[in-house]
């Protein structure tokens, strides 16, 4: 797939997708959140992928926001209409995705870049990173789901203040609060999200995805419990859960084919 903003590639099963604005911080420009939205369906549609990589070019920044450039002129609409189109094409997309999504976080994350990683389903930052939710110094709040995130990861306390503060917090304190799954050096970074992948490739594909769901269900829609007992009734339909049992019994690895 040719990308204008993006680079992607699938390695063994990985989507590799990389933002790839380094002048500009790898800023979430328009262009770019189309693209994203692109790749994720792929991401979604193709047997192939079994997890996903997101990281920003260069040494500095994961994402350092939306691209403000864009903003002048904007009304209150437009205004709404942007966070809308992103929440849904993207944000969202991402966090309801059948294949699991791991921020590599590489710098920066701020604004629109921290709500991305939030959207993911997990987080590891490199030990320069700083994150952040700055919208307020531009009069705005966040706009991509940042309000709701940030709150169900680090909880309402620590989100008011660091949203009403605009302060960023550094990737050891990120993952005292809950913000990130792990930290590493920087040249650890891909490697670290590639151990995580590459353990839940040898599961099956069908349950991880019934597990994304039933998680994110209990943050979301306010029918956890509901969604955990149909996701796991589906999972006894599957070819994968017999086989699985079938490895079980006779003392061998599952061989999963995703049915
Ligand atoms: N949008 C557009 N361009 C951006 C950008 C952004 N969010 N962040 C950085 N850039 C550009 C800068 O304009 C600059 O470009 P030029 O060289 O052409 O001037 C280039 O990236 C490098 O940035 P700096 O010179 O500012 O680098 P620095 O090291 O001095 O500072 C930084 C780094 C602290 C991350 C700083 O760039 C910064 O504060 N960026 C903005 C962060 C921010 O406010 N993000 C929130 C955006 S609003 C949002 O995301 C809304 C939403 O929820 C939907």
């Amino acid at each position: 797939m040719a990308y204008q903003n993006l680079i992607s590639e699938i390695k063994e099963n990985i989507l590799y997708i990389t933002i790839n604005r380094e002048k500009a911080l790898n800023a979430l420009n328009k262009d770019t959140l189309t693209e994203l939205a692109d790749v994720i369906a792929f991401a979604n549609k193709t047997e192939q992928v079994r997890g996903v990589i997101l990281t920003g070019a260069g040494e500095k920044a994961f994402v350092a926001g939306a691209d403000i450039k864009e903003f002048s002129g904007y009304n209150g609409e437009q205004g709404e209409d942007l966070a809308k189109r992103g929440q849904d094409l993207v944000f969202n997309a991402i966090e309801n995705s059948s294949k699991p999504f791991i921020a590599a976080i590489n710098g920066f994350a701020l604004g629109g870049g921290l709500e991305l990683a939030m959207a993911c389903h997990m987080r590891i930052a490199s030990d320069n990173a700083k994150l952040g939710l700055p919208e307020v110094t531009l009069g705005l709040i966040p706009g991509y789901g940042g309000t709701q995130r940030l709150t169900q990861l680090v909880g309402k306390g620590k989100a008011i203040e660091m949203i009403t503060t605009a302060t960023m917090v550094t990737a050891s304190d990120a993952e005292k609060i809950g913000l990130v799954n792990d930290v590493v050096p920087q040249a650890d970074l891909i490697s670290k999200a590639e151990e995580i992948l590459n353990v839940i490739k040898q599961r099956a594909p069908l349950a991880i995805s019934a597990a994304i769901k039933s998680v994110i269900a209990a943050v979301n829609n306010g029918d956890g419990y509901l969604t955990e007992i149909k996701e796991f009734g589906k999972c006894f339909e599957t070819a994968d859960f017999k086989e699985g049992v079938t490895a079980f019994v006779e003392k061998r690895k599952a061989n999963f084919t995703g049915k």
